[in-house]
């Protein structure tokens, strides 16, 4: 039997602090006018020292979750997209497969910076395809306010803090996710990288010295590489699909920067209301954007049942790649919603993940008298 992949559920999180860009003049050497008129961003969120990756990820899975009719330990897979990562290791999917309590979920990362919601989405939805997974959970989540250098001007004004989720379901009706193009060119990685934390150049006292563990970026050159690419993917992926441009209902472009998009939108000899664009309040949150700015789109009812969306980005890597789907209503799809109390499941998952860790301990303990005893 041919299986879909379909969205059925839908999550943001942001967190709550609000930076404006009179805030960040007080910082730095910019102004409201320079940035609004360079990149359209008015304000971003900033996570407070309590919020992670992980926190934001997990907020927006329970609010994706919230939307279907399933049980957390209903999902089969969960990856997170983020260039903003809990840790090197362990990945932040696990982190969050434990936080929502997964428990029958193979989780793991996927770093492809901004463009990392589409490569993920594309994975989960093949996976789908193939008949070895049902139910996926594929989020976005960034705090990227984590590795920006505050006193780089040119950069510091550019990113935001936040997640988005979605839940894909194996339907036998056609529909959900259509065609993907996915592509990189690791020529171009130093245009925009964190220099040092992994293995070309590992922490030291020389690498923080010298300022290594924060974003580095060619604005000038990712510009030029963002408006090449962008029209080219978005019109690849509409033909994979058997579409043409004037099938597309709604345009979900990353959310880097409104000439970027406005560039693209011409390329592609579309009218901007077809573009779904918020960055003007979120600013650039890397792989969260395109999952925030589909959230957004649905609670305006800019998004209906039939619709053809294309969702496009580009990023580090450098990576680009668009997807096309149908949106199909979840509603019409599953049972009415059984909402599930997100705290109350929460307090589950924690207290498992306590119990796990308590029996993990019990067994370390009999473990080592046991090789003691042989001794
Ligand atoms: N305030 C005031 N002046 C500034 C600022 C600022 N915040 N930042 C740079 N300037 C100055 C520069 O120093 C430069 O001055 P100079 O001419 O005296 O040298 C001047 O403004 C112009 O600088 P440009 O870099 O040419 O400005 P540009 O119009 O290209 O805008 C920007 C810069 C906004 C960064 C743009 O290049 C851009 O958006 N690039 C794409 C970045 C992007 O999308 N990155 C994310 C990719 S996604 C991911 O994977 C994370």
């Amino acid at each position: 039997m041919n299986s879909y992949a379909h969205i059925t559920g839908w999550g943001m999180a942001v967190p709550e602090r609000v930076l404006t860009n009179q805030e960040l003049a007080a910082m730095v050497d910019t102004s409201d006018e320079w940035i609004v008129s360079r990149t359209g961003i008015r304000e971003r969120h900033i996570a407070s020292s309590a919020e992670t990756t992980a926190s934001l990820a997990s907020l927006a899975a329970f609010r994706a979750l919230d939307r279907t009719d399933l049980h957390p330990g209903d999902l089969d897979l969960v990856i997170v997209a983020t260039a903003s990562p809990e840790h090197l290791f362990p990945a932040t999917a696990c982190v969050v497969q434990d936080n929502i309590g997964a428990v029958n979920a193979g989780a793991f990362d996927l770093s492809a910076a901004c463009t990392g919601f589409i490569f993920a989405l594309n994975m989960a939805a093949q996976a789908i395809r193939t008949g070895s997974v049902e139910n996926a959970l594929v989020i976005g989540a960034e705090t990227l306010s984590r590795l920006v250098d505050w006193e780089d001007r040119a950069t510091c004004i550019l990113f935001g803090d936040g997640a988005g989720a979605f839940v894909l379901q194996a339907r036998a009706r056609p529909g959900g996710v259509l065609s993907c193009t996915m592509r990189s060119d690791g020529s171009g990685g130093n245009l925009l990288e964190v220099p040092a934390g992994g293995s070309r150049h590992p922490t030291s006292l020389e690498t923080v010295h010298n300022n290594l563990h924060k974003i580095r970026m060619n604005g000038r050159e990712v510009f030029r590489f963002a408006t090449r690419v962008m029209a080219d993917a978005t019109r690849e992926a509409t033909h994979k699909a058997g579409l043409e441009i004037e099938d597309i209902d709604l345009v979900v472009p990353h959310q880097a920067n409104q000439r970027i998009i406005e560039s693209a939108a011409r390329g592609l000899r579309m009218p901007m209301d077809r573009f779904v664009v918020n960055l003007d309040r979120y600013g650039n949150t890397s792989s969260a954007s395109i999952p925030i700015a589909v959230c957004e789109a649905i609670e305006c009812g800019r998004v209906n049942p039939g619709d053809n969306l294309v969702l496009v980005g580009f990023g580090a890597g450098l990576t680009w790649g668009a997807l096309a789907l149908e949106w199909t209503n979840p509603e019409l799809d599953v049972p009415p919603a059984r909402r599930r109390r997100r705290r109350l499941l929460a307090q589950i998952a924690a207290f498992r993940s306590h119990i796990r860790r308590f029996l993990r301990f019990l067994e370390g303990l009999i473990w080592g008298s046991y090789t003691e005893g042989e001794k």
